[in-house]
């Protein structure tokens, strides 16, 4: 399967674990695909259903694939747009980058949203309690290098044109409200913030709204997957008996990278729960053997400290 990379980035974007969730999929999707927790929407782009519905309690990652959905925000738009900050980047640093977040802070343009996202640091979205995006700057003055830009513009053209050919919505609405909506033949997959692990998205996940979303899917009459996390070398995820023990359940590692460079990840076993069936062999997909000898090494270094 090609992996398409969105052009937003986020922590805990799942675009290298789509080919794993897609052998819970079920072959006929009669209804729609819906996401309650899209983020930076690379599992529904990838999976590409025929019709979709992605939900978010981030108004701007709405906005932005509304704007995208709309043609406000076109390929060739993108271009110019970060051709012009890019240039007022690498001539003024960080000083401009500060600018466009406080512009952001303001008047909430997508593109702006863009600009950041690609330009803050380890492409984090984080917002403060008052709602204002504060991730800080990546420290690349020459980040918008033309290279650069031309990926981030295939990457807008590739949705573009996919949101072109199928039937997408967009809308921004709380989890609950996404859920309790759906429709019988309708897949739900679910990727909330991590529970007991760093939620800094837009707001916070708490043990409430975990609880609030175990009841909302075990009501729902769809059929639904969840992604969440099983353990690292650690700890354990809590809820994963207390809560979610009574689904079915496949587990593998996972390397989170925040960033780009090779020293920052961190290996996770992931856990996919789901009311679908799992056909035999689903589980059979590692990523490399490296990650083994990575998780021992971890292990090991865990012990001597
Ligand atoms: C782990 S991210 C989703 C990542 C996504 N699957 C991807 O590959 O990019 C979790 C998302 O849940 C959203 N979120 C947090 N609380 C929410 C809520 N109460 N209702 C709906 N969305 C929520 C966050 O804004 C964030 O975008």
């Amino acid at each position: 399967m090609k992996l398409q990379a969105p052009p937003i980035k986020s922590q805990g974007i799942k675009t290298k674990l789509v080919p794993w969730i897609k052998t819970v999929v079920p072959n006929q999707l009669t209804g729609k695909w819906i996401e309650p927790f899209m983020g930076t929407g690379a599992v529904a782009f990838n999976i590409a259903p025929h019709h979709a519905l992605l939900c978010d309690i981030n108004p701007h990652l709405i906005n932005f694939y509304q704007a995208v959905a709309e043609q406000d925000i076109t390929p060739s738009g993108v271009r110019e747009y970060l051709s012009s900050e890019g240039a007022n980047l690498l001539k003024r640093g960080e000083a401009h980058y500060y600018h466009v977040r406080e512009r952001f802070n303001k008047k909430f343009n997508p593109l702006d949203f863009l600009f950041l996202n690609r330009a803050g640091f380890n492409g984090m979205i984080r917002f403060n309690r008052k709602g204002h995006f504060n991730t800080p700057f990546c420290k690349k003055p020459q980040r918008f290098s033309p290279a650069y830009i031309t990926k981030i513009v295939n990457q807008v053209a590739y949705v573009s044109h996919l949101l072109a050919t199928k039937k997408f919505k967009f809308k921004c609405q709380s989890f609950k409200d996404t859920i309790t909506r759906a429709n019988t033949d309708d897949v739900i997959y679910c990727d909330p913030p991590y529970i007991d692990r760093h939620a800094d998205y837009f707001n916070g996940w708490d043990v409430e709204q975990e609880k609030s979303l175990f009841n909302v899917l075990a009501k729902t009459n769809s059929q639904f997957i969840l992604s969440t996390w099983h353990h690292n070398q650690y700890r354990e995820n809590k809820y994963i008996k207390s809560l979610w023990g009574q689904f079915n359940m496949l587990t593998r590692e996972h390397f989170y990278h925040i960033g780009a460079s090779e020293k920052n990840r961190n290996l996770m076993i992931e856990a996919i729960v789901t009311n679908c069936e799992i056909q035999h062999g689903n589980n059979e997909t590692n990523e490399t053997d490296e990650m083994n000898e990575t998780l021992k090494q971890q292990e090991q270094t865990s012990l001597l400290i």
